[in-house]
């Protein structure tokens, strides 16, 4: 049997204390925001399963139908012997890239969810048995360091996910990426693209509501976290495009003017009726943008693949000679 390694590179409280560095800064500022990141307990993992498969959210079905087109060339342009996937939850669609990487000896999950990696880890070994497991408990935008597996390796961070990020903090990541990697090493990303503003709506703002109780569950987990009193039924889901910034905003607006009393931080915070509290942004992209913002960071890129609508776009970049 491959053997499967588990490595926490996060201290156990280390979580803790983000979420309540989070919130104290996050709810004691004008605008409020709330990172995306802390939507992601049990249930709101599940309701993110959920939107995947609601018609209206089309990016996980068109990343896999090209990581399904791809995945031989994929494997072929980068030769991977260590693949790495940052985010990579329940590795549903690493399945294409292992299937097709037969050379390769690694397969390095990176994930704060210790039962995500577990869970999918030892599927995944049962399904492969010459290749070797090093999971990651760790958070993929603080320091990353790799286990000494052999090159050249691939970091794949599928999904969009990198939208979720602000220009200057995609900056930091992407750079972060390519301090970890070696000349001729490869970057997988996923990316959304800029498309009619009625589709984007909808995949934020689905018909049956599980994008609204997604938003609404980072207030459950603040109450449960926290010993919050946040009522999630006092809030509206909002989704917006922002035509400048090109991206679309998730919002939760508070119904009427309301007091939320958060125990484990001292904090009272008073909403006023109407007021919103930002708790995503998911960036679109154009291919010239994804390119340029790469090339900042010290990346070529070599490859440019979207699906037959043109909806999403998954690129291959070379880590570039001098960085
Ligand atoms: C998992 C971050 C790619 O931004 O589209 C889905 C999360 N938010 N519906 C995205 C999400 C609302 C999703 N990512």
């Amino acid at each position: 049997m491959s053997p499967f390694l588990l490595t926490r590179t996060l201290p156990e409280d280390a979580t803790d204390a983000a979420l309540r560095a989070d919130v104290l800064h996050g709810l004691t500022r004008t605008p409020k925001t709330l990172p995306p990141k802390w939507f992601y307990d049990a249930y709101g993992s599940e309701l993110f399963e959920k939107i995947t498969e609601l018609p209206e959210y089309y990016p996980t079905r068109a990343e896999r139908e090209i990581l399904i087109a791809r995945a031989d060339e994929i494997a072929r342009a980068s030769g991977a012997r260590t693949l790495v996937e940052l985010g990579s939850g329940s590795s549903e669609k690493t399945r294409y890239l292992l299937k097709a990487l037969p050379e390769l000896h690694t397969y390095v999950p990176v994930d704060v969810s210790e039962s995500a990696l577990t869970q999918a880890g030892q599927a995944l070994i049962g399904e492969h048995p010459d290749l070797s497991v090093h999971a990651l408990i760790a958070d993929f935008t603080g320091g990353l360091t790799l286990p000494g597996t052999p090159g050249p390796r691939l970091v794949a961070f599928l999904g969009g996910t990198i939208g979720n990020l602000l220009p200057a903090e995609r900056a930091t990541f992407l750079a972060s990426v390519r301090s970890l990697l070696s000349p001729g090493d490869a970057l997988l990303l996923g990316t959304d693209l800029v498309k009619d503003e009625s589709v984007l709506v909808a995949a934020y703002d689905d018909a049956a509501g599980v994008t609204a109780a997604f938003n609404k569950n980072v207030l459950t987990v603040v109450d449960r976290e926290l010993g919050a009193d946040f009522d999630p039924d006092a809030f509206d889901h909002v989704a917006l495009w922002d035509a400048e910034q090109e991206w679309i905003e998730m919002r939760l607006r508070s119904r009427t003017a309301q007091t939320v009393k958060i125990p484990a931080l001292d904090l009272t915070v008073d909403f006023a009726d109407g007021e919103e509290l930002r708790t995503e942004i998911s960036a679109k992209f154009r291919e010239n943008g994804v390119r340029g913002e790469l090339a900042a960071a010290g990346f070529e890129l070599t490859h440019w693949w979207t699906d037959q609508e043109g909806r999403f776009a998954l690129s291959l970049s070379t880590a570039a000679g001098s960085s």
